[in-house]
């Protein structure tokens, strides 16, 4: 069966100054595939996640999540409409525990507000347990739970790392945008993320996912578009990628695995 188009990213463009950090970028991802974002340093990855994300207004374009149009909204409304990420530089809560950190991505989809939370009245509290369970059940999702005690800035960087996505998920996101998730990790932080992300994609949960680790991308992504100098320069299947001449050019180098 065909896979419906989940988000579509249409005809993108964004300037800093003289610079063209992204131009005319068309992206349709299908719902529950993980789809890879890959290209050269500066070339603009970046960058489509932040205006996807609602973090910089693109200077031309669009950009639908199940046909709703989320252009230029602000990024607290583009989560609740079902698009989360994580960032290239660690973004975590620092001295906030864990779990902590999980229920503040939790907290989205709750109907406190502020006055319940400060009355603390009976709905309020079980509410909070609710959400206190729910972060837990991520935690373990993630396979965090020794550490979820802990600050958040004494955790290893692997583990740093899966708990952003731990708090994205929190969020209930239809897409997750994660930008370099394996960035440090070590060989085996590596393949527990790689089981992650495939665990992820089988309950239903579209990824956008940014990576210079090629072997993992070519792994395991269904699409892969390549990005240079802010130019979609070639979209299509890994095995497709890896044998674009242009992608090999401006990018693999000698470098295919
Ligand atoms: N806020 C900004 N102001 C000015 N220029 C910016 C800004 N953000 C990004 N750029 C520029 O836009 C271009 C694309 O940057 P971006 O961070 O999106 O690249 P990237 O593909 O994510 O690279 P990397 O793989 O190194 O993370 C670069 O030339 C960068 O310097
Ligand atoms: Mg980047």
């Amino acid at each position: 069966m065909k896979k419906k188009i989940i988000a579509e990213i249409s005809d993108i463009t964004k300037t800093f100054g003289g610079l063209v950090a992204l131009s005319n970028i068309d992206l349709n991802i299908k719902g529950g595939e993980i789809f890879g974002l890959i290209g050269p340093n500066g070339a603009g990855k970046t960058t489509l996640f932040n205006i996807l994300t609602g973090m910089y207004r693109p200077t031309k374009g669009f950009f639908k999540l199940e046909d709703v149009e989320l252009t230029r909204l602000p990024p607290h409304l583009i989560v609740k409409a079902g698009l989360a990420r994580t960032f290239q530089n660690i973004r975590l809560f620092g001295t906030m525990t864990g779990l902590e950190n999980v229920m503040v991505g939790c907290h989205v989809r709750t109907n406190i507000g502020v006055v319940g939370a400060i009355l603390r009245h009976k709905g309020a509290r079980q509410e909070e347990e609710r959400i206190k369970d729910r972060a837990r059940s991520l935690i373990d999702y993630v396979g965090l739970n020794a550490s979820s005690a802990q600050a958040a800035s004494t955790l290893s960087y692997g583990d740093q790392r899966r708990l952003e996505i731990a708090r994205a998920l929190a969020t209930s996101p239809k897409v997750i945008a994660l930008d370099e998730p394996a960035a440090g990790m070590n060989p085996t932080e590596t393949s527990q993320l790689r089981e992650l992300l495939v665990k992820i994609r089988e309950d239903g949960i579209t990824i956008l996912l940014i990576e210079h680790d090629v072997k993992l991308v070519m792994g395991l992504c269904d699409t892969v578009a390549v990005l240079d100098y802010g130019i979609k320069i070639a979209e299509g299947t890994p095995s497709e990628i890896k044998s674009n001449p242009e992608v090999i050019r401006a990018y693999l180098g000698g470098d295919v695995p």
